[in-house]
């Protein structure tokens, strides 16, 4: 992390870049339910979002450490891709400043893109890796050649490295059989772990997943979340939006509560899921009763 950044590690608010405050949730301070002296490996800071007149983020503020796993939660609408998609600038924040590890962008859509902020953005991108719900892999190229597209073409890693990198973490998700199917070809369970390969061989420095099993059919549900829970377990820092409970509740570090825009409750799994403080957290958590 940059020096001069945005709050002290008392968690109250300081003044940072311009007029954006920093906030943090007591349950991501140091000290408590983080290990003590912990440096941070994400900042988003009061990350603003409109569609048109549509108020979609509200000032949402996270931060995370290396090696946490984060789960957002929340209802249909209620902002939680669009936060994903701001981290690494796939939308751009109307406000807000993120921050991954060494990078820091503050978003000024307004502003024409200079050369230096586009470098930015893309070297925010190469720290970020995202899994979407709907895989998308290149049907047209092999598994490993899928694998092996971008660390060869956007980090210009030599093809004998990315492939011997792809092929290890093909071997993580099970698939070193696979090595040369195409992507039709395999089951969507099969296509999803393709896909958190592929994410892994860029050597991100945090896993965004956007809802990595909802487009499965449930009998297939389980062997990815179990390569996410070990993911999660070796120590990767994951950002995981999700409706699986039962994966918030094994594996994450913190659950943060979307509603409206805002993160209305955060804390650890076991009080979130099981004593949630805020009514909307409640109401939401109804509808699954047998977590
Ligand atoms: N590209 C876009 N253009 C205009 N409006 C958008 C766009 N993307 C999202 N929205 C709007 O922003 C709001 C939040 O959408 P978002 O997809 O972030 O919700 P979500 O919490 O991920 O919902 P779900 O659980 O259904 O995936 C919604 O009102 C949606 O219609
Ligand atoms: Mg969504």
């Amino acid at each position: 992390m940059q020096p001069n950044t945005l709050s002290g590690p008392s968690g109250s608010p300081a003044l940072g870049v311009g007029d954006l405050v920093h906030t943090m949730h007591p349950a991501e301070v140091p000290g408590a339910l983080v290990k003590p002296g912990a440096e941070p490996i994400l900042r988003a800071t009061a990350i603003q979002k409109f569609f048109g007149l549509n108020h979609v983020l509200k000032g949402c503020s996270m931060t995370v450490y290396p090696g946490e796993t984060i789960t957002i939660l929340g209802r249909s609408g209620s902002g939680k891709s669009t936060f994903l998609r701001c981290l690494n600038f796939l939308e751009e924040p109307s406000a807000g400043v993120v921050e991954i590890h060494d990078r820091r962008v503050i978003s000024n859509p307004l502003a024409p893109r200079s050369k230096a902020v586009k470098e930015d953005i893309r070297n925010l991108r190469l720290r970020a890796g995202m899994v979407f719900q709907e895989f998308n892999l290149f049907p047209h190229l092999s598994v490993i050649r899928n694998l092996i597209e971008a660390p060869v073409h956007v980090k210009h890693m030599p093809v004998a490295e990315a492939t011997e990198l792809a092929e290890s973490y093909l071997e993580k998700v099970g698939l070193i059989e696979k090595r040369n199917e195409f992507p039709a070809r395999l089951s969507g369970g099969q296509r999803q772990r393709v896909a958190i390969a592929r994410a892994l061989t860029m050597q991100p420095d945090v896993l965004l997943f956007d809802e990595p099993t909802s487009a499965l059919d449930p009998s297939l549900v389980g062997e990815v979340l179990k390569v996410m829970e070990s993911l999660a377990h070796e120590g990767r820092t994951m950002i995981v939006v999700t409706h699986e409970m039962s994966f918030a509740k094994e594996a994450a570090d913190r659950v943060y509560f979307m509603d409206e825009g805002e993160f209305v409750e955060v804390g650890p799994p076991e009080q979130v899921l099981a004593d949630p403080h805020d009514e909307r957290t409640r109401k939401f958590l109804s509808r699954f009763l047998n977590i």
